[in-house]
């Protein structure tokens, strides 16, 4: 994964991507929704390249939530394979090409293969530099807030912290996400105008491009398409805009 391009101010170096429409981009064929799913996968590995060309430092893929675990099971299974079989397969590509790899969501209620493998491509790519890809796995929001509260009131039992310190940027840095900056810019296709319990934290200040194409048909250009509308926009963080400003 080559750095294409200089990364400017009005680049983002951290894109989400909610990557909705599998379901209707296999039914839309005429297809099983496994189908979907499949071509998912081959978008994920197009993502994942164009972002290193792109010059996207952190890519945040939301791959499953603590929500889909409500679909049918057979659905469930056909995803925890796709993950299974995405790590077995494109590890060692991954960490050839200088990829990190990290994984935010629950792990407690993973059955130990998944947890394994997830702890697998943590532990290879841990020093890697070139890009971060961060995986999103049996992640929710809420959860993630949770979870973080409890770590630090597991602190603060211990003595290890007093409540002058438990400061915003204290909860970010136990936050799944730590030592992540928050995303620039976060993506959802296939038209949906939701968050869906996805990095709400995290997602303060990031701009949102909304995208019709079912995550199947994301491709360079979609990814490029993407990065052109958040360049167009004005981020204030609560301060005046360029014009005003200068
Ligand atoms: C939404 O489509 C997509 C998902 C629930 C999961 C996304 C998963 C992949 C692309 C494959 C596995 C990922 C990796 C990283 C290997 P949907 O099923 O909600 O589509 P619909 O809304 O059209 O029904």
């Amino acid at each position: 994964m080559r750095q294409g391009r200089a990364r400017t101010v009005r680049h983002p170096r951290h894109v989400a991507i909610i990557m909705d429409g599998n379901g209707r981009w296999a039914r839309a064929r005429g297809l099983p929704r496994s189908m979907g799913h499949r071509r998912g996968v081959e978008a994920v590995r197009a993502a994942v390249r164009a972002a290193g060309e792109l010059g996207i430092e952190y890519l945040t893929l939301f791959a499953f939530s603590s929500e889909n675990w409500r679909r049918p099971k057979d659905e469930i299974e056909e995803l925890l394979g796709l993950l299974k079989h995405f790590i077995r397969r494109d590890l060692a590509d991954l960490h050839k090409e200088g990829v990190r790899v990290r994984v935010i969501g629950g792990r407690d209620d993973l059955s130990a293969d998944i947890r394994s493998l997830l702890e697998e491509a943590e532990n290879l790519t841990r020093d890697n530099s070139r890009q971060t890809l961060v995986i999103a796995f049996n992640y929710g929001a809420r959860d993630e807030v949770a979870r973080a509260v409890k770590r630090i009131a597991e602190k603060f039992a211990a003595g290890e912290v007093t409540l002058d310190a438990l400061t915003a940027d204290y909860l970010g840095e136990h936050m799944d996400t730590a030592g992540i900056p928050d995303p620039d810019l976060i993506i959802r296709t296939s038209g949906e105008l939701r968050l869906s319990n996805f990095l709400l934290w995290q997602a303060a200040y990031s701009e949102f491009v909304f995208m019709p194409c079912l995550w199947p048909d994301f491709d360079r250009q979609s990814f490029e398409d993407a990065i052109a509308e958040y360049a167009s926009r004005d981020r204030r963080f609560g301060g005046l805009s360029r014009e005003i400003a200068s």
